[in-house]
């Protein structure tokens, strides 16, 4: 599915750039995605957050990716 329809890129593609280790602004440089009309980027967001999996660092409180002990 095009998540980010001004440079064609996929949900996809975003998991494979995540996965690969890319950080959330990497994934925007790389791709390009959310970088111009900026309609995509909450989503953008989402699905790096998501293949990324929970965050376990300690001083994040309140964050969407904070997972547990
Ligand atoms: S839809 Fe992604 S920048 Fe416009």
């Amino acid at each position: 599915m095009i998540v980010c329809s001004c440079h064609a890129i996929s949900d996809r593609a975003l998991r494979e750039a995540a996965a690969a280790g890319l950080s959330h602004h990497e994934v925007v440089a790389v791709t390009g995605a959310g970088t111009d009309c900026g309609c995509c980027s909450e989503t953008v967001a989402e699905i790096v957050a998501e293949s990324h999996g929970p965050c376990r660092a300690d001083p994040c409180l309140g964050c969407p990716r904070r997972g547990g002990a």
